[in-house]
């Protein structure tokens, strides 16, 4: 690997912590972690070259590696990597499964590798989901034989699911299991479920190469992006083995290595709450944290806690440098205290030395950022709200058209009002007839999309007229990434990136919203936050950037932590009420959505719940009691 795991011990060993038995490596991002994999798996295709040897590589599916594989496809293309020498084992497939089915784990290995590569196609192995059920067991163990024939794995890449599976050995798995048909687990149904509309439409079942065929490869390498699978990677690193986990068992594989980025790694005790594990750099952000840690430890408001809190739970450093609990106490009790307002524009003719925003200008324009249709009023509708109240020039830019997440139920219960309206409209027969409510995981025609959008813009329209802003404040910016028909999307290209920047230059806002969320399920939350971060670096030396404050929100499924917050704006019971109506605008989202995640509960209610969570943390810290808080981290760019 590269210079950046200097600081780690070499694989087979682990960091120096009571806690962690595998080692892992975390990068700033996913991007650099997949481009030293690549690397890794690159040398050693090399090195079996020079030793006129094959290279025999166990690989996986799923979201994780295709970073991976495009950086193996751009060596092959621009620096003559060969895989003349390489043969490839999958961990597994769907069962049962047809080959050509976009949901195949065939149809992904020639998609994002295979198709690119000069691979011969007879080393190529994987476990087929077309094997008639009596045939089966045999085929699963001539499959392990294949592998052994071969001499075995030099190396295996793996993913992990959230309920610890590796390969689809679910829980329960036993660590010497070999390659078998198994059943999968609710929760990676539902994991898979968007990208097969539907949970309804994920298989139950999948063949899989076992813990013991997968342990018995000569190097593992496993791959863990995004804040969702930091929970489990936690319990893998740092709990017992244990067939609850099965990722565990890797605990004592001696040449695994995890490779992580932050936001994965954030649960590790070493990097979540480092004052218990040794000596700490006690920043800004480290100290509230901690703080805030403590009085959910000890069930203590801020300025209770005492000299003994502190040195008692890995913290008496932290008091030698800045003197006492006292002093500590009131620095955070003030910090915390002034995040609150109610005046998230600014508050005008007020001292603003200690308040989240400039009171300068008094009116100011503000452009809210919102990734589908419905993020506004769901994650900042009371903030919104307080905006237009308080006199701002607000204006609302959705990103995407949102059509995907439109049920085909829904969308034909819309055409057919339109057709009792009017039988006679032709056009609107035919979008009828090409509306299959019977298939949801189908790519839409571009009538249907358009049907989709509409309804989502109309949507809208209602909630923004509801808060109380003009029709000529909201954007509809329909960008090109989004527009594929299917969950999958397009890579951001600089046309989506000039959209964005043109809405911003036109608007020459003094306050930016963006959805600052990296954990929505199916990642468009993250495009458009990229989409933004990249036009910011484009305009930044415009003379009104220099004016122009970004604050974050947090999409549907998750908050900031408390020690994240630089500002919440503070709602009453009536605000609450008034936020729950904008959201039910949303009518084709309301009861049920397309794409749920685990959290089967509806957004108006997770979003009531979050907010009064924050409000709750707040009041048990020792700040003022309200019914609920909406919470922004300003972003510096
Ligand atoms: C796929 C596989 C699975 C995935 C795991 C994580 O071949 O074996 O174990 O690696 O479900 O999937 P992603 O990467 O999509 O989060």
């Amino acid at each position: 690997m590269t210079a950046i795991d200097i600081r780690y011990k070499p694989a087979g060993q682990f960091e120096d912590t009571r806690f962690e038995k595998i080692h892992n490596i975390v990068f700033s991002n996913s991007e650099e972690g997949s481009i030293c994999v690549a690397e890794e798996i690159a040398t050693l295709i090399k090195e079996k070259q020079t030793k006129n040897q094959l290279c025999i590589l166990g690989l996986a599916t799923g979201s994780s590696p295709i970073k991976v594989y495009e950086e193996l496809v751009r060596m092959h293309q621009e620096e003559g990597l060969s895989f003349e020498n390489v043969v490839t084992f999958n961990l597994d497939e769907y069962f049962p499964m047809d080959r050509n089915s976009i949901h195949s784990y065939f149809y992904f290995m020639h998609q994002y590798l295979f198709n690119h590569i000069n691979i011969n196609p007879e080393n190529i192995h994987i476990p087929d989901g077309t094997i008639p059920q009596k045939e089966l067991h045999q085929y699963c163990i001539d499959y392990d034989l294949k592998i052994k024939e071969y001499g075995g794995l030099d190396f295996q890449l793996l993913g992990i699911g959230r309920t610890g599976h590796i390969g689809f050995n679910e829980p329960g798995s036993h660590y010497n299991s070999g390659t078998r048909s198994i059943t999968l687990d609710h929760m990676t149904r539902s994991d898979a479920a968007p990208s097969f509309l539907g949970i309804e439409n994920v298989p139950k079942k999948a063949i899989t190469m076992g813990i013991g065929s997968v342990k018995k490869a000569k190097r593992i390498v496993l791959l863990a992006w995004g804040y969702n699978k930091a929970e489990i990677i936690k319990k893998t690193i740092e709990g017992e083995i244990t067939s609850e986990v099965p990722a565990t068992y890797l605990q004592d594989h001696n040449n695994t290595s995890f490779i992580l980025n932050d936001e994965a790694s954030q649960e590790l005790t070493r990097l979540n709450t480092p004052w218990l594990v040794g000596p700490c750099v006690w920043n800004e952000e480290l100290k509230s944290k901690a703080i805030v840690w403590l009085c959910q430890l000890t069930n203590k408001s801020i300025l209770k806690l005492t000299d003994k809190d502190y040195n008692n739970n890995g913290m008496s450093s932290l008091l030698s440098q800045e003197g006492s609990s006292y002093d500590l106490n009131i620095l955070m009790f003030n910090k915390l205290q002034r995040t609150i307002t109610g005046w998230p524009g600014g508050k005008p003719n007020a001292d603003d030395s200690s308040r989240p925003e400039r009171s300068n200008p008094h009116k100011k324009r503000v452009l809210i950022f919102s990734p589908h249709p419905d993020d506004d009023v769901i994650s900042m509708g009371g903030t919104f709200d307080r905006l237009v109240e308080q006199g701002h020039e607000v204006h609302i830019a959705y990103q995407t058209s949102g059509n995907i997440a439109v049920s085909n139920y829904e969308a034909l219960k819309y055409a057919e009002v339109i057709k009792d309206f009017n039988t006679t409209n032709h056009n609107v027969n035919s979008i009828i007839d090409k509306i299959n409510v019977s298939k949801e995981d189908f790519e839409d025609s571009i009538e249907v999309r358009q049907l989709k959008g509409i309804i989502r813009k109309r949507e809208s329209l209602a909630a923004t007229r509801f808060v109380g802003v003009p029709d000529e404040n909201v954007h509809f910016l329909n960008l090109p990434f989004y527009e594929t028909g299917t969950i999958k999307k397009k890579p951001i290209s600089q046309i989506d990136i000039a959209i964005v920047s043109k809405i911003i230059d036109t608007i020459k806002p003094h306050q930016i919203y963006a959805a600052g969320d990296l954990a929505d399920p199916h990642g468009t939350h993250k495009v458009c936050l990229d989409t933004i971060f990249a036009a910011l670096k484009i305009l930044k030396h415009h003379k009104y950037m220099s004016d122009c404050w970004v604050w974050l929100y947090r999409g549907a499924w998750h908050e900031w932590d408390i020690h994240q917050i630089d500002m919440v704006v503070p709602m009453s019971p009536d605000q609450v009420l008034k936020k729950r109506k904008a959201i039910f605008f949303h009518q084709s989202q309301k009861d049920g959505v397309m794409f749920q995640g685990n959290d089967t509960r509806e957004f108006w209610v997770r979003a009531e719940e979050r907010n009064n969570e924050t409000a709750t943390k707040y009041h048990k810290l020792g700040l003022a009691d309200y019914a609920a808080l909406e919470a922004f981290k300003r972003y510096y760019y």
